[in-house]
């Protein structure tokens, strides 16, 4: 049976404040994260969709909500105390892996997720890994992308190599999306 439940009751299945009922996202970060997912997956005949970053898996289930049944990952190295798998979505279609991204050996990306470690360094990798992999009209959405608190997140994305394949798609609060427009 479809799952006909609002972010809010997800949100509030978690125990969050109505104000930011995903702890680091507010409601229209998640409503930007929905609607970019759909349009990377719409946007793409193929393709898996990743998280880096899940923590308690407040805004992978948003994304699996999006998937359409289509290969989701979600990738955490579990560092940050309270992360836990036990909270993430499941489903036939959702691969839980407890690492910190090192590679990526599972073809083709309609929508990539990135809300992990926030430095330059790790971010930067990050991007390198992913990148190569997101396809044509395929989704790069960056949670904490602005200058401050964490200037690195954005420096990351100044020094991608393929950053000049990507257009701006939109963005929230907190979150920048990039959709893959041209070789
Ligand atoms: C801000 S939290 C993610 C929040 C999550 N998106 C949510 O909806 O609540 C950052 C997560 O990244 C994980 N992390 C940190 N470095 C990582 C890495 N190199 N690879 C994978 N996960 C990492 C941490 O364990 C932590 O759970």
């Amino acid at each position: 049976m479809a799952d006909e439940r609002s972010d809010q009751e997800v949100a509030r299945r978690f125990g969050h404040t109505k104000d930011y009922p995903y702890g680091w996202y507010a409601d229209y970060d998640l409503q930007i994260l929905s609607e970019a997912t759909k349009a990377g997956v719409h946007g793409t005949c193929e393709g898996a969709l990743v998280e880096v970053g899940v923590y308690r898996g407040y805004s992978a289930n948003v994304i699996c909500r999006q998937a359409a049944g289509r290969p989701v990952y979600l990738i955490d190295s579990l560092e940050l105390a309270g992360a836990s798998p036990k909270d993430w979505p499941v489903g036939e279609n959702v691969k839980h892996v407890v690492s910190r991204l090192t590679k990526w050996d599972d073809g083709p990306i309609c929508v990539a997720h990135h809300d992990a470690d926030h430095s330059f360094e790790v971010t930067h990798e990050h991007f390198e890994i992913l990148g190569p992999h997101i396809l044509l009209g395929g989704i790069l959405a960056i949670h904490d992308f602005h200058e401050l608190p964490y200037p690195g997140v954005k420096q990351a994305w100044d020094a991608f190599s393929l950053k000049g394949d990507f257009e701006p798609w939109g963005h929230g609060y907190s979150i920048q999306v990039f959709q893959r427009a041209r070789k």
